[in-house]
């Protein structure tokens, strides 16, 4: 039994996320009007159906909020429709799955060790058990690797191809996919697969100009509001063409949801209006240049970082090939001196899973609490100083002195 109220529970994780550094890629801090509007009393209003057309009565208000999100969003990400009712970025894309193709089809994604998401076609996932998958991956270099998604391409003609990812720290070309399926279409009688940008791990960047856009180029993208974009646990879909936000909006809602969460609808209008002033580009910004000094101190001192650096807001550090450790015990071990990091696979990795040879590294979160790059360099030496301490077995003894250390760097941060 637990005993503790759930106020005394939240108040343990608000002391938690106080004193440690959250380094996972996915997480990060929302502003306190994002907050305030998702703990708000939009919470208790029905709203089934779309603005204007709703199931329920006194929906004139959710209206304004649902129609304003969705104006705000298509200008920060210069499209024309939108769909803002996904309670997640899965949801998000199983509508998308289910508004453009039918059960059985093909489906290109990129594999998860190469750096792609579950919905993108894993065998666990609905998507990897209703679909026909044929997972695209990276070169021995860590990069995407063109040649063989062309090749594919030609050799499966998918219903629909899927580029985006949740750990691959390189700039992705969405022209290079989208030109690769045009040529592909000339030699199929016109017709090619429906092209998806799951841009969920570097909206935020889309956003704030620091990384190219998948419009005009894609055919629908989808995203969480929870990652670099620093809004509430969310999804939403976009695209140009009416036919298919008329399908999405089909599926979103009667399809595979019931009510929108409409407190969590404002918060994300809340965040598509911090995420389009000029303060939010120069986070943008800076998430990129502490990912890329914190990747480099790694580099600088030997330890392989997947791909070799970054051009985004994470990177995956091989642990097991850098000193011996796998990224289970990188994660439980940097947990106990408060620096919270997730397991994660390399590409062709060895270790299974639950074990992985990596750990993925993101600077979204701390960026938000004010960390510049002398402080994620700093980190990156009590990382790797306490991992080479964990492998000679002497961490018992040294583990107060990083916790310290840890903390110090929390402290001068806020003292500043
Ligand atoms: C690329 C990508 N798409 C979709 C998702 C799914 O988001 P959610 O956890 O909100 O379902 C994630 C989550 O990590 C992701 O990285």
């Amino acid at each position: 039994m637990i005993k503790e109220t759930y106020e005394e529970i939240i108040k343990l994780e608000q002391n938690r996320q106080d004193h440690n550094v959250e380094l996972i890629a996915s997480e990060n801090f929302p502003s306190k009007r994002v907050l305030n509007a998702a703990g708000s009393i939009l919470t208790n209003k029905y709203a089934e159906g779309y603005s204007g057309k709703r199931y329920y009565g006194g929906c004139e208000f959710i209206d304004m909020i649902e129609t304003k999100a969705i104006e705000d969003v298509c200008k920060l990400f210069n499209c024309k429709y939108a769909n803002v009712q996904p309670h997640c970025g899965s949801s998000a894309n199983q509508a998308v799955y289910r508004a453009l193709i039918n059960t059985g089809d093909t489906v290109m994604g990129m594999d998860l060790g190469s750096g792609g998401h579950l919905t993108h076609g894993h065998k666990m996932s609905f998507s990897g058990q209703d679909y026909n998958i044929v997972s695209y991956g990276v070169d021995e270099n860590g990069i995407i690797n063109y040649d063989n998604f062309k090749n594919l391409l030609y050799e499966h003609n998918p219903q629909m191809v899927i580029v985006g990812a949740s750990s691959y720290s390189r700039i992705i070309d969405y022209k290079i996919f989208a030109d690769i399926i045009e040529e592909y279409a000339k030699s199929n009688n016109g017709e090619k697969p429906y092209y998806m940008v799951d841009m969920a791990h570097v909206a935020g960047l889309i956003a704030g100009g620091v990384h190219p856009s998948p419009f005009p180029y894609a055919d629908v993208v989808t995203s969480t509001t929870h990652k670099t974009l620093r809004g509430p646990r969310g999804g939403l879909i976009l695209t140009n063409s009416e036919d298919i936000i008329k399908k999405i909006n089909r599926a979103v809602f009667p399809g595979i949801q019931g009510g929108p969460l409409e407190h969590i609808i404002a918060a994300k209008g809340i965040c598509f209006e911090e995420a389009a002033k000029s303060e939010f580009k120069e986070y943008a910004n800076q998430i990129v240049k502490n990912a890329k000094a914190f990747s480099e101190e790694f580099i600088k001192e030997g330890w392989k970082v997947i791909s070799g650096g970054t051009d985004n807001h994470m990177f995956v550090l091989d642990v097991y090939n850098s000193i011996g450790i796998t990224g289970k015990e990188a994660e439980e071990e940097l947990d106990k001196i408060h620096i919270t990091v997730n397991k994660n696979q390399t590409p062709n990795d060895e270790l299974p899973p639950l074990k992985s040879s990596g750990i993925r590294i993101g600077t979204p979160a701390m960026t938000t609490k004010g960390w510049k790059e002398k402080d994620f360099i700093m980190l990156a030496k009590i990382i790797m100083e306490y991992m080479q301490e964990y492998k000679n077995g002497n961490v018992e003894n040294c583990r107060e002195l990083y916790i310290n250390k840890v903390q110090n760097i929390i402290k001068n941060i806020k003292n500043n």
